[in-house]
């Protein structure tokens, strides 16, 4: 491998670092979506997340990944389907235990959705608003122990000292880090993540998927994450789900992912000069022995 194991979380986790605390899964089944009369855009995924698992959801661009997301919370209703979390079908929750379940269901996104004029502290205060209501966190009336919760979490991401910052002053990665404190402090079950670095240079982008895998293995918290940047997704989660045009086509270890499944699903653009390619070993990372460069960056 090569790597310093500290930068390789998800080689960690397949190693079967244990973390205590409550076991938490999310199991989606022959997820059905599409938006008003339009073409279906999920046509029955299936992706079962076991507790503590990260798994990274690839697929070229308007494959149904971020739909998928958004499904689970149901921010968009499935035509059917189910999303058991914990057991319980998320699909047939009425609007009260729904909000319950979202608040379990911690979301990070790729443009961050904070509110721009408020400070670093605020945004992650509202990620209280699941447990304290709208009304209350409208007026910006937060509990001690949610401020001194948040200050620890701002510690956790690296942000001590920005609290009172602006988040419109802020750099994308530490825009970036205020949305996961925020996610936190909503005291998640499962993560869902929609493409952490899509807007961030490489070594920012390490940075930020260290930071979101080393959490989910601090605090036993399953995660889908969805990525645009296969090597990140291969590097950092140790299964990877390939969805094209709104099916699972791949579900495997990372270690399996070759130009053959990248072909699967991302098409034939994906992978240059198949002739003679020989593939390289089962988990390694960025290692030789390819004719033409593909998605993977060999
Ligand atoms: N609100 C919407 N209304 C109608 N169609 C939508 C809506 N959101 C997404 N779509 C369509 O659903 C399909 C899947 O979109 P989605 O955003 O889930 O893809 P994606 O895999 O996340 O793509 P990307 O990698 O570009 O983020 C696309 O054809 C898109 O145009
Ligand atoms: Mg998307």
């Amino acid at each position: 491998m090569g790597s310093d194991p500290q930068d390789r979380p998800g080689v960690r986790h397949e190693l079967g670092v244990s973390v205590s605390g409550p076991e938490h899964s999310l199991s989606i089944q022959s997820l059905h979506v599409r938006y008003g009369r339009g073409e279906p855009v999920l046509s029955g995924a299936s992706i079962a997340l076991a507790p503590k698992e990260i798994v990274g959801l690839i697929g070229a661009s308007g494959a149904g990944k971020s739909t998928l997301l958004r499904a689970v919370q149901r921010l968009v209703e499935p035509e059917s389907g189910e999303i058991l979390l914990d057991g319980v079908d998320l699909t047939k929750l009425a609007r009260t235990e729904l909000r319950d379940a979202r608040r379990r269901l911690g979301m990070i996104f790729q443009e961050h959705a904070l509110i721009e004029r408020l400070s670093v502290m605020e945004n992650v205060l509202t990620g209280t608003l699941g447990r304290t209501g709208f009304w209350q966190s409208a007026r910006r009336r937060f509990a001690p122990e949610d401020v001194t919760e948040a200050f620890g979490l701002l510690d956790r991401v690296g942000l001590t000292g920005l609290e009172d910052s602006r988040c419109d002053e802020l750099s994308g990665g530490q825009k970036q880090r205020v949305g996961i404190a925020r996610a936190l402090i909503q005291h998640p079950d499962v993560l869902l993540v929609d493409e952490p670095t899509a807007s961030l240079d490489p070594a920012t982008s390490v940075r930020i998927m260290t930071l979101i895998t080393e959490i989910c293995l601090e605090r036993g918290l399953a995660a889908l994450i969805n990525l645009h940047d296969v090597p990140l997704a291969r590097r950092f989660c140790p299964r990877i789900v390939g969805l094209k045009e709104g099916e699972v086509v791949f579900d495997g270890p990372a270690s399996a992912l070759d130009d053959e499944i990248l072909r699967r699903v991302y098409g034939d653009d994906a992978v240059g000069a198949p002739a003679g390619h020989q593939g390289s070993p089962a988990g390694t990372e960025g290692s030789g022995g390819t004719d033409g460069e593909n998605i993977l960056g060999r």
